[in-house]
């Protein structure tokens, strides 16, 4: 068995002049991810560092860089679980925290609940001592010129919300074979205030379980939830489907039964892993035996040592 870290930036179309910037920071942030694995940290430590980097990475839909709501302003959601435990903890439109993976990690390790939405998470952020940061500071020229240009009259924010999202996650495998995800997003453009997706929803913006596997996913959260799709994934896997199967299954059903596109990152606690998705695009990465693998087509699979300059 080998450790192994997987990273998604978001299922959908990016574009052209955003590829590298998704490229790049995806495969930074499976690297982070893998040195936590190698300094002997969980494969919950390391979806945490792999998802921070990401959400602190301007260019993805998740902390700053965030969508922003139909009020123009930054309502996140995010989700850990760990597979050993099955503990879980996520936040649900949360403002003013620039991690809201740290948070729902923290809502995990310190609280007897699986979420907390809204006012009451920052709450409990304060209480923990996570600095509030103002809103401006998650919020990005580009996802404001976004949300502008989705205020028109004639705008379909869903359509264009479907063609360049930038939800982020990460899937692990530890040395002792204990599989994690965590996953985090900005959600919806222009959503209604209050609307939290599937991400903070156990089983649908991830699950992690060490007797089936690991998975995070990305896409539209409205789809997502109809068909629970991290945990239908980890059903497939139960009944003997690898974890590319069970991914390319599930997004299937997805897509035959409720129309929905989208994309995940799926492990196996012997450390098989997947990144597989059914809308144009998602720049994924994973590094395991000291390689790194990355992505952004269907089909498209680069391979790099890591210790080569990248
Ligand atoms: N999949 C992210 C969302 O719909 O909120």
């Amino acid at each position: 068995m080998f450790p192994v870290v997987v990273v998604h930036g978001g299922a959908g179309h990016i574009p052209k002049e955003r590829s590298e910037l998704s490229t790049g920071g995806v495969s930074s942030a499976a690297r982070a991810g893998y040195l936590v694995l190698q300094g002997g940290g969980s494969s919950m430590d390391a979806v945490v560092e792999a998802v921070t980097q990401l959400e602190n990475n301007p260019s993805f839909n998740a902390g700053c860089g965030s969508v922003l709501n139909i009020r123009g302003e930054v309502e996140m959601d995010a989700i850990v679980m760990d597979g050993k435990t099955l503990g879980s903890g996520a936040v649900s439109a949360v403002r003013n925290v620039a991690n809201p993976v740290q948070l729902a990690r923290l809502v995990m390790d310190k609280t007897s609940h699986v979420c907390l939405t809204a006012d009451g998470a920052s709450k409990f952020a304060r209480s923990m001592g996570v600095p509030e940061v103002p809103m401006d500071s998650l919020i990005t020229q580009y996802s404001r010129m976004r949300w502008e240009k989705n205020l028109a009259p004639d705008a379909n924010p869903v359509e264009c919300q479907m063609g360049k999202m930038g939800t982020v996650g990460a899937v692990a495998v530890d040395g002792e074979g204990n599989v994690a995800c965590a996953t985090s997003t900005g959600g919806m453009l222009n959503k209604m205030e209050g609307r939290v997706g599937d991400t903070p929803c156990i089983g649908s913006g991830g699950y992690a379980d060490n007797q089936a596997g690991a998975v995070s996913t990305t896409g539209h959260g409205e789809t997502i939830m109809k068909v629970t799709l991290a945990r239908h994934i980890l059903f497939h896997m139960e009944q003997g489907q690898s974890a590319e199967a069970a991914s390319d299954l599930g997004l299937a059903y997805m897509k035959s039964r409720v129309g929905g596109l989208g994309g995940v990152v799926t492990v196996d606690p012997q450390g098989n892993w997947a990144a597989r998705f059914s809308s144009l695009q998602m720049a994924w990465a994973a590094v395991q035996k000291d390689t790194l693998h990355r992505g952004l087509y269907a089909g498209e699979h680069f391979t790099q040592s890591i210790h080569e300059p990248h």
